[in-house]
């Protein structure tokens, strides 16, 4: 039987980065389930779907295939067979992402081919409703966290050093919290801690401490 890690927890509090480095050291494959949500999001919006039309959304989305391979180990998602790895991560797509991702028919697009990856291996896979819908049964459950202040701080860092200049601080930590309350308040699948996942705040911890921490918790329980 494999063995399943859910890492959940809010936007920006370092669970793409903590949960590659956690897979790396415990030979598991890391499934970024947000970038299967962005890949859908980004067909939304080349096609101009207005997701409040629900038949346009359904017909739209049966025409939507989501795939995922490894290359050198890192995920690379595909949309229609085309890779769009590195198309999903603009402030457009993740807006789009965050609102399409709270839609029932958006979600149920992504449960089986989750599932069935998690059946077949030894994975950690990061999200939003893994450890309390898509893996109930994982053996090992992570909800990480950090402080609205925290994350909003390494988000608007991760702009500068891009060279955008759009947003303040404020704005980025404004950014945050109402992408939480829409993440935490949707009616599926909300973002919430499962009753049995570890809660880790990584406000005052190095990515370090927090992979070890995830790694250590692994191992006693394999
Ligand atoms: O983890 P991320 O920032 O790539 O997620 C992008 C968006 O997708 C975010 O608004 C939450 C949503 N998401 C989700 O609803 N369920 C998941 N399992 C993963 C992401």
């Amino acid at each position: 039987m494999s063995f399943n890690i859910a890492i959940d927890g809010p936007a920006g509090a370092g669970k793409s980065t903590i949960a590659k480095l956690a897979a790396e050291k415990l030979s598991f494959i890391y499934v970024d389930t947000g970038a299967m949500y962005r890949a859908i999001a980004l067909g939304l919006l080349r096609s101009h779907t207005d997701i409040a039309d629900e038949a346009a959304l359904n017909a739209r989305l049966a025409e939507i295939s989501v795939e995922i391979s490894y290359e050198d180990g890192l995920q690379q998602v595909y949309l229609n067979g085309e890779n769009v790895s590195g198309l999903i991560r603009t402030e457009e797509v993740s807006d789009m992402t965050s609102r399409s991702s709270a839609i029932a028919q958006v979600r149920a697009k992504l449960t089986d081919l989750q599932r069935d990856l998690a059946a077949k291996e030894n994975v950690l896979m990061d999200g939003r409703d893994i450890g309390t819908t898509i893996l109930p049964n994982a053996q090992l459950k992570i909800y990480l966290t950090a402080s609205v202040q925290v994350r909003a701080l390494r988000r608007y860092k991760e702009y500068l050093a891009k060279g955008q200049k759009e947003q303040t601080l404020a704005e980025v930590e404004k950014d945050v919290e109402s992408r939480d309350y829409r993440d935490m308040h949707r009616d599926v699948s909300p973002l919430c801690q499962a009753e049995d996942a570890v809660y880790l705040d990584s406000s005052e911890m190095t990515i370090e401490q927090v992979v070890d921490r995830i790694v250590d918790l692994a191992r006693e329980r394999m």
